[in-house]
C-alpha cells in the first residue's frame, strides 16, 4: 500500500474529523483531568512526568513525580542539581538512563533556550534524551499545540482501530502509526485529543481484556468488528534471555553499610551497589540469600554473601567503596533489587539504633 492508499483506508475507518471529535468528547467526559502533571500545564512537570511515565505505570510515577517537584521546583534547580542528588530521587522507579537523559536536557534547556522548554516537536528534538514520542507530549500536553504522538498506548489502539495486523515493535509498523496518528492529529484542542488517545489506550483498550462495550470507537473498530481484539496488536516473538550470575558482598556493621558506586558502563551505571564479587572469591564467604533480577537483555541471578570475620571482606573494600550510615541511605541511588534485598536488613538495623541496642 503507498502512503495515499494507507490514509484513504484509514479515512473509510473513521474520519479525521470524527476521530478527533468522538475522543475530545469521551476525554472531556470520561478522561483523566486531576493528574499531577496535569494541573499547573507547566513545561517542566511534562518533561519531568513524561520521561518518568516511559516505562512506568501512573500509579507508581505519582509520589516519585511529587518528591521531585519538592525538591527540583524548576529546570534551572534540575540543572543545578548533582548526580547523586538525581539518581537518590529516582531511587526504585529503574532505566536510570531516563534520569541521567532528564538532567541532561534541562542542563541544555538552560544552555541553549534560555530556560525556557522549547514548543515544537522540530526544536525538542535537537535535546538530549528527548525522543519523538516525548516532543509529541510537550507540544500538545504543555503548549496545546498540533503535534503527533504514539507510544504503546496509542500503538495498541491505533492497531486494533485500523486493523494492523503487522507485529509491534517494528519500524515499519511504527512508520505506519506515526503517518496515521499525524494525519489524525487535529489542528485545534490537540491536549485533549492526545490526553483522550493516552486514557483510550490505558483504561479501555488494554493490553488484555478491552472494555469494548465502554469504547466510543466500538463501531468503528476493525478489531471489534472482526473479532480480532485478543489477536491485535500482533507481537513480535520474542527471543529468550539469556541467564548470567551474579555474586555480592553484604557486610554491615555499626559504622554502616559496605556499598560500590559502580562503574559508568555496564548494569546499574554510577549507581551505589554492594560490591560484587568473583565466583572464586564468593566461595570464601557464607551465603545469605539469592535474588533474581530481569534486565531488557538477560536474567541476572544473584547470591548475595557475608564475610565470617571483618579481616575476611578487607580485600574488597576498594577506592571505590564507601561505608555509609544506615540513615543516609537515603542519599544515594541504589539498583532497585538491591535497595529490596536490603529492606529487612536496614528495619532490623534502623530499629536497633532506635532502641539503643
Ligand atoms: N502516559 C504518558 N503520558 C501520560 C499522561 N500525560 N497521562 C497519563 N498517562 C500518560
Amino acid at each position: 500500500m503507498t502512503p495515499t492508499d494507507t490514509l484513504e483506508y484509514a479515512e473509510n475507518v473513521i474520519s479525521r474529523s470524527d476521530l478527533s471529535a468522538t475522543v475530545k468528547n469521551w476525554q472531556q467526559q470520561h478522561g483523566r483531568h486531576n493528574l499531577p502533571w496535569q494541573l499547573a500545564r507547566d513545561p517542566y512537570h511534562v518533561l519531568v512526568s513524561e520521561i518518568m511515565l516511559q516505562q512506568t505505570q501512573v500509579a507508581t510515577v505519582i509520589p516519585y513525580f511529587e518528591r521531585w517537584l519538592e525538591s527540583l521546583p524548576t529546570v534551572t534547580t534540575l540543572a543545578a542539581a548533582s548526580e547523586d542528588q538525581i539518581m537518590a530521587l529516582w531511587q526504585g522507579l529503574g532505566y536510570y538512563s531516563r534520569a541521567r537523559n532528564l538532567h541532561r536536557a534541562a542542563r541544555e534547556v538552560c544552555a541553549s533556550y534560555n530556560g525556557k522548554i522549547p514548543d515544537c516537536p522540530a526544536e525538542l528534538r535537537k535535546i538530549p534524551g528527548i525522543g519523538p514520542y516525548t516532543a509529541g507530549a510537550i507540544t500538545a500536553f504543555a503548549y496545546d499545540k498540533s503535534a503527533a504522538l504514539v507510544d504503546g498506548n496509542i500503538a495498541r489502539l491505533f492497531c486494533r482501530l485500523f486493523g494492523i495486523a503487522e507485529p509491534l515493535p517494528a519500524s515499519a509498523t511504527s512508520k505506519l502509526l506515526w503517518r496515521l496518528a499525524e494525519y489524525y492529529t487535529p489542528a485545534h484542542d490537540n491536549r485533549i485529543y492526545a490526553q483522550g488517545l493516552l486514557d483510550l489506550g490505558a483504561t479501555l483498550c488494554k493490553p488484555r481484556q478491552p472494555d469494548c462495550p465502554r469504547c466510543p470507537l466500538q463501531a468503528n473498530c476493525v478489531a471489534f468488528r472482526t473479532g480480532r481484539t485478543a489477536e491485535l496488536p500482533l507481537k513480535k516473538a520474542r527471543r529468550a534471555l539469556p541467564q548470567r550470575h551474579g555474586n555480592f558482598l553484604l557486610s554491615i556493621n555499626e559504622t554502616g553499610l559496605l556499598l560500590e558506586q559502580r562503574p559508568a558502563g555496564g548494569i546499574w551505571p554510577r549507581l551505589w551497589s554492594l560490591p560484587e564479587l568473583t565466583e572464586t572469591a564468593a566461595e570464601s564467604f557464607k551465603l545469605d540469600g539469592e535474588f533474581k533480577h530481569t534486565f531488557s537483555h538477560y536474567k541476572l541471578q544473584a547470591k548475595v554473601w557475608c564475610a565470617v570475620t571483618s579481616e575476611a571482606e578487607a580485600p574488597y573494600a576498594t577506592a571505590t567503596c564507601r561505608r555509609i550510615p544506615l540513615a543516609q541511605l537515603s542519599n544515594y541511588g541504589l539498583p532497585a533489587p538491591i535497595a529490596t534485598y536490603l529492606q529487612p536488613y536496614l528495619t532490623v538495623h534502623l530499629q536497633k539504633a532506635a532502641n539503643g541496642t
